[in-house]
């Protein structure tokens, strides 16, 4: 056995290893092991540990699993006020900022300045002593906070010793490379959850039947206030700091040297923050990150401008709780509240039953919202969404509109539950909600209302012209088109009896059937809306079996030697092809001479700048259909596939894009309009 002092040593070096590994991945964005590595570095400190607990200190990494139950958080007073920012809303309050100040003060006019983002998250106050983290507040009323030191002690990034600081005690004690922290030092960041991490912890949620959360800010401010820490160790909280709050020591004198002194001790610290001489520059950077906000990994607000140096940002003082020398650049809010009228039930293409928001009409970035999702009904259920509630409203980026959730201090007591529906509101049948989803269904295959969807889908991936969601719905409804076949024997008098027509536009669009007869295998079979087949699969599949004869015959196992198609998606396309009804519609379409057949593929075997990169098309191009854009995509070495995962390389995205623009978003995919895909094509 060894002996105790060098298992001291050994759990010593440990923590030192675990800590810089951690410095590398979370400051630096750099590791030099892998993350399994990381893991049985972790492991065996947890082992020795919790064999010795006498070797256990609160700067240990592994303090991060969290562990510690409060029974409440005690107050802490601020060693200084933690101060708020005034708001500009253009470039002219910026320069109506700037004036103020330059009156108060000549030196203003020579200042220099900072410009950072506005991070959307929670202030937190960190007091490290020697080096060591040791305690940590809310910002509260500015004054007085609140102790979450134990939440905050699970945060991976925030550092439990800073860089510099003396390692171990006794002897073997060494001094690190870097320079030594102040004895006493408090920083102030923001806790605040990146986008792809939020969405991903919901999507985890999802698959273990817990609860999802409605935005990033709140989920961090919830974590870091719950008294039980293993609960805000699951929870993925990262950190970016930008002050020094109090200091016993030296310390930087300017804004731009605090940023790197942070980051040298290890702390996270924004990469986006640039200095300016002239304030114009400032506020163009500013202007410039209004379009872009999406564009980085966490929320922001606005930006923030600041006086470089921070000794004129002191003699400036402040106004009320707002500081002279710095202001908020704000964007348009994207989040408002309104109220919530009334809730409708769509049915989807599927069968799919999705709750609608009818809102008090309100303006969000520009744009007047009277609709907003609801996503479904366990969401209205977990969020506590009642109608007639004054609800959070938030549109952000190209994401559709969607409700956060109720404003409770708004409650009147006159709101009423929101049930899910037991039946179909537009068949009638009983709905179904399969075991763990989160979606209700009506499973009736004659359902009206899917049926609209499903023709409309039809028109829509065939291209039909003149045949959108208003004809489509109303030739159903008039019991003229009874599945998809019957779009192409429409006759004439048919059309003629649909609202809106005459004699020219009857003819346009018996012309523009006519044309669709002749689309090729991969888009027909597309267009059926078999669950799972998309456009590449529909095109992989037409080219591997040629035909629906030799389609329909296949089963799963033979379906799932065409690459791209899995268990899921082969056990789609057996059930669709077991179906009579489906079948009705096969026999339909072969009399209506529409019955298309593919030549074999040929394997594209073509490199070029895309070889080894993924692609996923999303909604309409601007000039490349998208057969085009795949063989474009295919001709360079590129692959193409139906769904965005952690693999995809690229989304090119076009107009009226789907739900994959979001998935896209949030695993951080990086996405190109058509003129930056032919750029990259060479
Ligand atoms: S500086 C004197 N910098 O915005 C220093 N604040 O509306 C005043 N915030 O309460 C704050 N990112 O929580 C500063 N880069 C940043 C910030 C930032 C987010 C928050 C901060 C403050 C609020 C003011």
């Amino acid at each position: 056995m060894a002996s105790s002092k060098s298992l001291a040593a050994r759990v010593e070096a440990l923590r030192r290893e675990l800590h810089e590994h951690l410095y590398r991945y979370h400051v630096l964005s750099a590791p030099t092991i892998s993350d399994l590595e990381y893991d049985a570095l972790f492991k065996e400190l947890q082992a020795l540990e919790a064999e010795h607990p006498e070797l256990r200190t609160p700067d240990s990494p592994t303090v991060r699993v969290g562990g510690t139950i409060s029974e409440k958080f005690e107050k802490v007073r601020h060693p200084g006020p933690i101060l708020s920012l005034s708001n500009c809303f253009d470039a002219d309050d910026v320069r109506a900022w700037f004036e103020r100040i330059r009156k108060l003060d000549p030196r203003v006019a020579e200042a220099a300045f900072v410009v950072e983002p506005k991070i959307d998250g929670l202030t937190v106050v960190l007091h490290y002593r020697d080096g060591v983290f040791v305690q940590g507040a809310t910002r509260g009323d500015g004054e007085i906070g609140e102790d979450i030191t134990p939440n905050l002690r699970t945060l991976r990034k925030l550092p439990l010793r800073l860089r510099g600081a003396d390692e171990g005690s006794g002897k073997g004690r060494r001094r690190a490379a870097a320079a030594a922290p102040p004895p006493v030092l408090v920083v102030r960041g923001e806790a605040v959850i990146y986008t792809t991490d939020f969405e991903r912890f919901n999507q985890a949620q999802i698959a273990k039947n817990g609860r999802t959360f409605a935005n990033p800010r709140n989920t961090a401010s919830g974590a870091l206030r719950n008294l039980d820490t293993t609960l805000t160790a699951a929870v993925p909280i990262s950190l970016l700091c930008y002050q020094v709050v109090a200091a016993e020591g030296l310390t930087p004198g300017t804004q731009w040297e605090t940023l790197t002194y942070l980051r040298d001790f290890g702390f996270p610290v924004s990469d986006v923050a640039r200095r300016f001489t002239a304030l114009e520059d400032a506020i163009t950077y500013c202007q410039s990150f209004a379009d872009k906000r999406d564009s980085l990994p966490f929320e922001i607000d606005g930006m923030v401008i600041k006086l470089d140096d921070l000794r004129l940002q002191t003699d400036l003082g402040f106004v009320g709780k707002d500081p002279r020398g710095a202001t908020a650049f704000k964007f348009p809010a994207r989040e408002v509240t309104t109220q919530l009228v009334d809730v409708t039930v769509d049915v989807g293409r599927t069968g799919k039953i999705t709750p609608t928001a009818v809102l008090e009409p309100v303006e969000v970035g520009g744009v007047t919202v009277r609709n907003a999702t609801l996503h479904n009904f366990d969401y209205i259920r977990d969020n506590d969404i009642r109608l007639g509630d004054r609800v959070l409203l938030k549109r952000s980026g190209d994401v559709i509109p969607y409700v956060i959730g109720p404003v409770l201090e708004a409650r009147t007591g006159g709101e009423k539950k929101i049930k899910p529906p037991k039946t179909c509101p537009s068949c009638g049948e009983p709905v179904q909600q399969a075991e763990g989803e989160v979606d209700v269904f009506c499973v009736n295959s004659a359902c009206p209302a899917q049926l609209n969807r499903v023709v409309e889908y039809f028109g829509a991936v065939l291209d039909i012209e003149g045949f959108g969601e208003k004809i489509a719905h109303a030739s159903v409804e008039q019991g003229k088109v009874r599945d998809v076949a019957d779009v192409f024997t429409l006759s004439k008098e048919a059309l003629l009896d649909l609202p809106g027509f005459a004699d020219k536009k009857a003819d346009k669009l018996l012309a523009a059937i006519q044309a669709a007869k002749t689309r090729p295998l991969g888009r027909l079979l597309a267009a059926l809306g078999i669950r799972g087949i998309g456009f590449v699969a529909a095109n992989d599949l037409a080219a591997h079996f040629g035909s629906f004869d030799a389609l329909g015959a296949a089963d799963a196992e033979t379906l799932q030697q065409v690459d791209g198609i899995g268990p899921s998606a082969s056990a789609a396309v057996v059930e669709w092809f077991a179906e009579k009804r489906n079948r009705a519609v096969l026999d339909k379409l072969r009399v209506a001479g529409v019955w298309p057949t593919a030549a074999p593929k040929v394997a594209s075997t073509a490199a070029g700048p895309f070889t080894g990169q993924t692609f996923v098309i999303t909604g309409t191009l601007p000039t490349l259909g998208r057969d085009e854009a795949k063989e474009y995509i295919e001709a360079r070495g590129g692959k193409v596939t139906d769904s965005v995962s952690k693999k995809t390389s690229y989304l090119v995205l076009g107009e009226s894009p789907g739900s994959k623009l979001a998935k896209a978003q949030s695993l951080g995919v990086t996405i190109l309009d058509e003129a930056a895909l032919r750029t990259l094509g060479g």
